[in-house]
């Protein structure tokens, strides 16, 4: 067992290494502690350290916590902040762009001395909110605060104006015909044929004539010439979707179609120029299926120059408000119900579901939800039934005599906070609790 005394050093080689500004200041405003990360967020100069609040130049941080605590109603009778944990986001002019800072304080206990001391901590966002900028102008269709998803969003924008091949890999309703679409429409072929070819929703003996098409008479049934889906999207984007259906002894042919862009139609010889950008999706690992010898590598290789990867929507909790607020809105363009609300139990039954049909399943849910809402309010109840049964699955408690409240709550809150990427913010949203009672509840179990 670690004396707590020993922890200090430690702990202070700890809050004096971390991105995230640390201030502590006393009941008068006195600075009593400041990290080099508050320093430089603050945009204090070096070996100049604050001795009190007021001095913060840039903006007026005390004004700017007052208004944080009366807009969260957390103010006492003598309309000063009550002390309760507070959040709030603060934009700051610099001659090199923009910075905004996410603030998050309250009054924390000091045993010693028996009084109260405000904790200040600071974190930059503005590289969230720089690429969030980016995309919400551009594209309209697309909701996520995510910042993988974001990556993802930053990455498209990059590669979509080339010509290179994209292959889009994460589960079924991640949204990679939205991506897919989304790359075509940014690059210089947005104006021509995006074309989508589903290989498993085609019986095998019949893809490659819906890939190259075919001449009258190549086989019993075809009366006349057709063309296929490469000639349909010359000069624009071929998507082929779920691309590991496509069958082994096909593969050679589809290597020399998109690499040569060139390829016979079925039952001809005379050879087919076209002008095409591939872009596939696989919602199965294409790698393992190149090492269980079931996907060729070349084509793999060559579909592969830019591999991109979606997240599930249950690795990006955060994204589920966003996106029910999002769905909410297009479906009352829709001709639903315009003032749907949906309540704080049915988002947090939502939270915790894993979503195995991701952004489709909960587009689905919320339109079942909208259906099925009572004085326009999305309830639990209103929610399919997966959902419903899911939640009142994993909160029936346990039998076990040593059942223990404290345990379980340790285990909740840690699992939220892993899930949130260590965001305390998001860990309270999954849990369904405000972040003072999280950050009280932390303290109490002794969580860091
Ligand atoms: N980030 C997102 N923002 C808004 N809508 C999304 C998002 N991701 C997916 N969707 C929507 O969810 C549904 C499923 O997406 P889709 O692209 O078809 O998934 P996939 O092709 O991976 O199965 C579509 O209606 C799509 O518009
Ligand atoms: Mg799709």
């Amino acid at each position: 067992m670690v004396r707590i005394s020993s922890l200090f050093p430690m702990l202070e080689a700890v809050v004096s290494n971390i991105a995230e500004g640390v201030l502590i200041v006393d009941k008068k405003g006195n600075v009593q502690y400041q990290n080099p990360s508050a320093a430089e967020l603050l945009g204090l100069r070096p070996g100049q350290p604050l001795s009190k609040l007021h001095d913060v130049s840039q903006f007026n941080l005390q004004r700017a916590i007052l208004k944080a605590a009366i807009d969260a109603g957390e103010v006492d009778a003598a309309g000063q902040p009550s002390g309760a944990f507070v959040q709030f986001e603060q934009k700051i002019h610099r001659e090199n762009g923009d910075l905004y800072l996410e603030f998050y304080t309250g009054f924390v206990n000091c045993q010693e001395t028996h009084s109260q001391a405000r904790l200040i901590l600071i974190r930059d966002r503005t590289q969230q909110r720089r690429l969030e900028a980016v995309y919400q102008n551009k594209y309209p269709d697309l909701e996520s605060s995510d910042p993988h998803m974001l990556e993802v969003v930053d990455r498209i924008r990059q590669i979509a104006p080339t010509n290179a091949f994209v292959l889009l890999q994460g589960e079924s309703g991640t949204g990679k015909t939205l991506l897919g679409r989304m790359i075509h429409r940014l690059s210089s072929r947005g104006s021509h044929a995006f074309v989508e070819l589903n290989c498993a929703a085609i019986p095998e003996t019949l893809i490659e004539s819906e890939l190259f098409g075919h001449v009258k008479g190549a086989f019993t049934g075809a009366t006349q010439d057709r063309l296929g889906r490469f000639q349909a999207a010359h000069q624009g984007t071929l998507f082929l979707d779920e691309i590991s259906e496509i069958p082994l002894h096909l593969q050679a042919k589809l290597l020399r179609a998109i690499q040569e862009q060139e390829f016979e139609m079925v039952g001809s010889n005379k050879t087919e120029k076209v002008d095409v950008r591939i872009i596939a999706a696989s919602n199965r690992n294409l790698r393992d299926l190149v090492d269980a010898g079931e996907f060729r590598a070349d084509l793999f290789y060559r579909l592969a120059v830019i591999p991109i990867t979606i997240p599930a929507l249950r690795e990006r909790p955060g994204d589920i408000p966003l996106l029910t607020n999002y769905f909410i809105a297009r479906l009352a363009a829709r001709g639903y119900p315009d003032d749907i609300e949906c309540t704080h139990e049915a988002m947090r039954m939502m939270m915790n579901y894993p979503w195995p049909g991701n952004v489709r399943e909960l587009e689905n849910a919320i339109e079942h939800g909208i259906i099925c809402a009572e004085q326009n309010r999305i309830l639990p109840d209103s929610l399919p039934q997966d959902i419903f049964a899911f939640s009142h699955k994993s909160e029936t408690p346990t039998l076990d005599v040593n059942f223990d409240v404290h345990q379980e709550r340790e285990h909740e809150i840690l699992l939220a906070l892993q899930r949130a990427n260590g965001s305390k913010a998001m860990a309270a949203r999954i849990l369904g609790i405000d972040r003072s009672t999280l950050w009280r509840r932390m303290q109490r179990l002794g969580i860091q």
